[in-house]
């Protein structure tokens, strides 16, 4: 693999390791072991460029590299501007030069893909349109935490079918977890990543469901997840999202067809009583802040898979 970087654009390019990556993170979260390596990043240092506003990604990420003896710096959405002030092209060939991986938040998948092609260092996708990998694992993780195992389990999605309902529609379909996503029908997950989950679902168990019943999808969940239904960039469309997406709450009445001890997951930053009633976000069921914790263990591994040779 010399001179080969890893990227992590998408939940695929981590498809050979998933498991292994997961499992990783787990021992991390552990604390530390007899023979394990100390700071295995020492002296690394990773970029974060940033086109949109964060908690967990940058927190998680930042806290993750000193955690490895390594370092981390913020671009805010104001200095970069990929596209605008710089090209991606001039951009990544810079920051190569500077940093040893590069951890992105943007706009757009096309100009993360154009950013990790003239980048020879490697990049982590920190959220974009068509997907959250990051997340991704950090919700898996806290599944496999919680219930000890992730093949056969029944996830449900409700509400828009976006970036973090797409790299999850992947992550289950690579480790055999079934999954449905209950959306309106304009909102549906993309149809090329639907496509390769049901793909690569018929390898390793995993059945994938799109739907519009969100009552239909709930039955016999494991796991219910939701996220905002008005991602950063659709400001502009709160009103009418917020309109339409109502009858996609999860709320004790959507639950109640669950399995019984269902697990509530949400990305956050959530907003109670819109895409989650109040009683479900903090009762019970709900795991959200284990799952926040989890990005920093979940990325801590992918860190030291992609930048850690
Ligand atoms: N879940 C998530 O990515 O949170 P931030 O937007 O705060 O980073
Ligand atoms: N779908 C949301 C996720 C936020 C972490 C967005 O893209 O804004």
């Amino acid at each position: 693999m010399i001179g080969l970087k890893r990227d992590i654009i998408s939940v695929l390019d981590m498809k050979d390791d998933f498991e292994q990556i997961l499992n990783e993170a787990l021992k991390m979260k552990s604390g530390p072991k007899k023979g394990q390596k100390k700071d295995p990043l020492k002296g690394k240092v990773l970029g974060m460029v940033f086109e949109k506003p964060s908690l967990r990604t940058r927190v998680s990420f930042e806290v993750g590299m000193t955690q490895l003896g390594g370092s981390s710096l913020y671009i805010s959405p104001n200095e970069v501007q990929i596209g605008k002030r710089e090209s991606a092209y001039d951009v990544a060939n810079v920051l190569s030069r500077y940093v040893d991986g590069i951890m992105y938040r943007a706009f757009s998948n096309e100009v993360m893909r154009e950013l990790a092609k003239h980048a020879s260092v490697p990049v982590i996708n920190g959220l974009d349109d068509i997907e959250h990998p990051c997340q991704c694992a950090a919700d898996l993780l806290t599944v496999l935490e919680k219930k000890k195992t992730l093949k056969g389990l029944q996830m449900v999605y409700v509400g828009d079918g976006n970036n973090v309902c797409n790299s999850l529609l992947l992550g289950c379909a690579l480790v055999g977890m079934n999954m449905r996503a209950a959306t309106p029908k304009d909102h549906r997950p993309n149809q090329d990543i639907v496509a390769k989950a049901e793909e690569i679902g018929k390898g390793t168990g995993a059945k994938i469901e799109v739907m519009s019943n969100p009552f239909q999808a709930s039955e016999g969940a494991d796991v219910v997840y939701t996220d905002t239904w008005v991602s950063m960039g659709q400001e502009a469309e709160k009103a009418e999202r917020e309109k339409l997406f109502l009858p996609y709450q999860v709320n004790s009445k959507l639950t109640e067809k669950a399995n019984k001890d269902w697990i509530f997951l949400h990305c956050l930053p959530a907003h109670r009583d819109l895409e989650v009633s109040a009683e479900v976000m903090d009762g019970p069921h709900s795991v959200v802040f284990d799952q926040a914790e989890n990005r920093m263990h979940a990325q801590k591994a992918i860190l030291v898979a992609v930048l850690g040779k």
